[in-house]
């Protein structure tokens, strides 16, 4: 049984570490990472995944970002554990996270990512939305939380500039 949360300070550490585990070395230096720095992840909807002993078995977490003058949420990182990979623990995390960011007013993500693994969620490729270089386009891709929210969202995404709620 694995129960999904709302991130905690807490949980911060042992998150990292999930993802140094999953990811390769380096994923800091990534351009996305430059979006994020000094830039809190969005509370609430940034979830761990624990096993019945506490162990953590997965995590999401979102950023807020500028694309263009418009606002929309920078999905991940998202990570399963090895030992987790395949049940549908990522599907979840992903899912919940996706309703959660509904319920809260998001109209529009976007992330950098495999899109035959995205595809199942919605997500399509966007046009003319430029991460930070290097990034390959064919991986930026984004959802839609409300309807046509992406129509006429373009240009390059920033890093937030708001005060967070
Ligand atoms: C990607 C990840 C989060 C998926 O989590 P998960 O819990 O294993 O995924 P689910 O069980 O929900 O889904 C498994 C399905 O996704 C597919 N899948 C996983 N990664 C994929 C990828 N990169 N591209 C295409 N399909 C992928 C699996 O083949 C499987 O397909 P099936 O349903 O047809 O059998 C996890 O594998 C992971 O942490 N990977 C390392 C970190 C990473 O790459 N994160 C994503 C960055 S883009």
């Amino acid at each position: 049984m694995i129960e999904l949360k709302p991130e905690q300070p807490d949980d911060r550490w042992e998150v990292e570490a999930l993802y140094d585990l999953c990811f390769a070395p380096g994923r800091e230096a990534l351009s996305s990472y430059r979006l994020r720095d000094e830039v809190p992840p969005v509370s609430g909807l940034s979830l761990v995944a624990r096993d019945e002993q506490g162990i953590l078995a997965g995590a999401i977490r979102f950023w807020p970002v500028h694309v263009g003058t418009a606002d929309a949420l920078l999905l991940g990182p998202v990570a399963v554990h090895p030992t987790h990979q395949g049940e549908g623990l990522g599907g979840s995390l992903i899912r919940d996270s996706l309703a959660r960011a509904a319920d809260s007013g998001w109209a529009r993500v976007m992330l950098v990512g495999d899109a035959p693994y995205y595809r199942r969620f919605g997500f399509e490729k966007l046009e003319g939305v430029l991460m930070p270089p290097p990034t390959n386009p064919d991986r930026v891709l984004g959802l839609a939380l409300t309807a046509d929210a992406w129509d006429g969202v373009d240009g390059d995404v920033t890093r937030w500039t708001r005060m967070q709620d």
